[in-house]
């Protein structure tokens, strides 16, 4: 009989941040050819939040931080290492994460940023994983946190209308399992890029380049056609590493840019929009903020429950995409 044979990473508290001002599609209407109609039937969004002037990445993420060390009811100095999925930094550099580390005062632990675009949280999900099994790190805050308000063309209605700003944050905590799919914490990891579709969405400036920070630029209608094949694909696959099938998921909790995909995915995985936890009327794309707010609201409603089988998934820039399956 095999027991605690292996290390798996359990999350133990989760929480967000959403900045205070709430932006409804009629806001947009006034100086676009765009409609409330347009923007709920084509991508599912109603409103977003967007950050105060003042308000950075980083003041997102501390504050998403220190709500999921009071929701797992620990110390910011137990934290081993803080990992921020971020394509909105502050700064260049220093990492948003080490902003974070000084700000909840994690003084013993090591920091830095993944940047996956809206597949951020998935990465970092990921590496968080492998630092905690591999003995690296026993406690592990995972923040997604994103200002794309930053990175708006305001003239551009195709893009500037989907997108919010956001954190939400997770801690990992290094548990015994016995290796089985029953185990809580991560059952597995599925990453993946195809660096050939960087025109499909990408902002076009950036430190090297063009000494600016840029705008976002999209051929949405392409990155649909990739979403749906791709993300049903990626959590299929992570749902095979895991010893576990589609009939053994509780919730899929997926990267929230558009309501059609989140549906067609769920379609293709044979799962019912009932299962799906959504949040993307409420939060737009927040890119690899969507993920860990949406396992928090799903928390906090009282959806997700200490041993449901989650499937999260997410498609973005790069391409890059991914699926986590993990045991809540
Ligand atoms: O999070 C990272 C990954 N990103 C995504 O997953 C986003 C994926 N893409 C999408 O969510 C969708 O493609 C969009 C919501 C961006 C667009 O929906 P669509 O059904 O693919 O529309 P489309 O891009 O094919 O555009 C249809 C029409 C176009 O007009 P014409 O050329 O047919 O005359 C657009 O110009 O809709 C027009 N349009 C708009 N109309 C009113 C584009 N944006 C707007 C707008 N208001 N805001």
């Amino acid at each position: 009989m095999i027991q605690n044979s292996v290390t798996r990473a359990v999350v133990i508290g989760t929480g967000h941040y959403l900045p205070e001002r709430v932006v409804p599609n009629s806001a947009f209407a006034d100086t676009l050819d765009t409609s409330d109609e347009w923007i709920v039937s084509r991508s599912g969004i109603e409103r977003r939040h967007f950050a105060a002037k003042d308000e950075r990445t980083s003041d997102l993420a501390a504050q998403a931080a220190r709500a999921a060390l009071d929701n797992a009811g620990v110390g910011a100095d137990t934290l081993d290492a803080i990992i921020v999925a971020t394509s909105t930094p502050d700064y260049t550099f220093p990492s948003v994460a080490t902003m974070v580390q000084a700000g909840i005062g994690a003084d013993k632990a090591y920091a830095f940023d993944v940047q996956a675009v809206c597949a951020g949280f998935i990465y970092a999900l990921a590496n968080a994983n492998a630092l905690i099994v591999s003995g690296q790190a026993r406690r592990v805050m995972v923040i997604g946190a994103e200002t794309f308000s930053r990175i708006m063309d305001w003239t551009d209605r195709s893009t500037c209308v989907l997108f919010g700003d956001g954190a939400g944050a997770l801690i990992l905590d290094a548990q015994p399992g016995t290796g089985a799919p029953g185990d809580r914490g991560i059952l597995s990891t599925d990453l993946n890029a195809d660096g050939r579709h960087r025109d499909l969405l990408y902002v076009d400036g950036g430190v090297s380049s063009t000494g600016t920070a840029g705008y976002l630029r999209m051929q949405g209608n392409q990155v649909f056609r990739h979403a749906v094949e791709k993300l049903a694909q990626t959590a299929e696959t992570a749902l095979e590493k895991a010893g576990l099938g589609a009939r053994d998921v509780d919730w899929i909790v997926p990267h929230q840019a558009n309501i059609r995909i989140i549906q067609g995915t769920a379609k293709k995985l044979g799962l019912p929009m009932e299962q799906v936890i959504v949040t993307v009327q409420d939060h737009g794309n927040t890119s690899a903020a969507s993920i860990p707010l949406a396992l928090s609201v799903g928390v906090e409603s009282g959806k997700l429950k200490q041993g449901d089988v989650v499937v999260t998934e997410a498609i973005g820039g790069g391409l890059a995409w991914g699926a986590v399956v993990l045991r809540w």
